[in-house]
């Protein structure tokens, strides 16, 4: 069974797309996946009282893997709620903390046909982008220790950065394993000149680096990996670990690297469920108008196959009719410069797509 949490925002909408999307798939290959809806984000803070209510506990203990559209409304709504009921700190992290989704994979995927996407110069992005970004979820400064308000005379508020051995290790495995596998060198990226936590993270990192002498490994100062994405993009063509905090910065500015967030979907993986997000918000602005980018739901279906299910080649063939749409020309709203307005898909327009394209390949 796969839960599925629509959230807030274009939630509905995309999640809608990802969801003809995944029965086309279904038909073609004769699966049969049962879904369960259930309430999640700040949507569900008003009408349940919860962002992360029990009954939707309950519905994702029960699933085999957990689709998450995005959550969080506009300011204004969102401002009425307590920050412990926010979607992010009341939701979001218990989901990933409630499955210990300790590895995030993020690709960062643009082939060379689909540079003019990119606000960097053509020539600036090589022979295209393909990264996957793995960043660590469930550890570091997002889940250490907090202070905050005025506690003594003197106002102050922390916030902890943890990483244990086991932690570093088991992400960093996940890591190395992908880059065997696509062959490709592994970038550990970090901040050792200044951080402990990121010397210890590097320690581990190179002990697990022993045993892959076949994969190429590079490790590169957090800031200057800033940097070189904007310069040199295609550097790290290849796998990039990142701890956690350091990932959710980068891979937003790799998002606008490829020309848009709409572009980065993401599967987050525990030791016995995973579930899938886009790497996007919920954009309360643009929502119910019918004109988001769906690529990031789908592709996170794409990603469910691969990683959730193991499906893989139901999940390249999703990838492939992703990129198929772009090669016949179409776009999407927030890429659409310079197009046409008949090649500029609607929200559900995109989705109709996808699934035409894979019911007669
Ligand atoms: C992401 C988001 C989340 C994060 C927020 C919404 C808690 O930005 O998935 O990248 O910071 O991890
Ligand atoms: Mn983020």
């Amino acid at each position: 069974m796969i839960a599925v949490l629509e959230g807030d925002g274009i939630g509905p909408e995309i999640m809608r797309e990802a969801l003809k999307v995944l029965k086309a798939v279904e038909e073609k290959y004769g699966h049969q996946f049962t879904l369960e809806f259930a309430p999640f984000g700040a949507g569900a803070y008003f009408s349940e009282g919860s962002p992360f209510p029990e009954k939707t506990k309950v519905v994702c203990d029960r699933a085999d893997v957990i689709m998450k559209g995005p959550v969080g409304l506009a300011v204004e709504r969102m401002n009425e709620i307590p920050q412990q009921y926010r979607p992010e700190v009341g939701a979001i992290l218990p989901l990933r903390q409630r499955y210990d989704t300790f590895a995030n994979y993020r690709p960062v995927r643009l082939p060379k046909a689909l540079s003019h996407f990119s606000p960097l110069k053509p020539e600036n992005l090589g022979d295209g982008i393909d990264i996957l970004m793995i960043r660590e979820l469930v550890g570091g400064i997002y889940f250490g220790g907090k202070v905050e308000g005025p506690t003594t005379h003197m106002q102050y508020a922390v916030d902890d950065c943890c990483y244990t051995e086991e932690q570093v290790r088991r992400v960093a495995l996940v890591a190395f394993d992908e880059a065997r596998k696509r062959k490709c060198k592994m970038i550990n990226i970090h901040k050792a000149n200044v951080l402990a936590t990121s010397r210890f993270w590097n320690a581990v990192v190179e002990e697990v680096a022993k045993d892959y002498p076949e994969v190429p490994y590079q490790s590169v100062l957090v800031d200057n990996a800033a940097y070189q994405l904007v310069i040199n993009p295609s550097m790290f063509n290849g796998v990039c670990l990142l701890e956690n905090m350091m990932g959710d910065i980068l891979t937003d500015q790799a998002g606008g690297v490829i020309g848009s967030l709409g572009l980065m979907p993401s599967a987050c993986i525990g030791p016995n469920k995973g579930y899938v997000e886009p790497a996007h918000g919920s954009a309360p602005d643009i929502a119910g108008r019918n004109i988001a980018n769906p690529y990031s739901m789908i592709g996170s279906v794409a990603l469910m196959f691969e990683k959730c299910l193991n499906l893989p080649v139901e999940g390249k063939e999703v990838w492939d009719t992703l990129f198929a749409v772009f090669e016949r020309g179409y776009t999407t709203n927030e890429l659409a410069g310079g197009y046409p307005a008949e090649k500029i898909l609607s929200t559900s327009g995109f989705g109709d797509m996808v699934v035409e394209i894979i019911r007669n390949k």
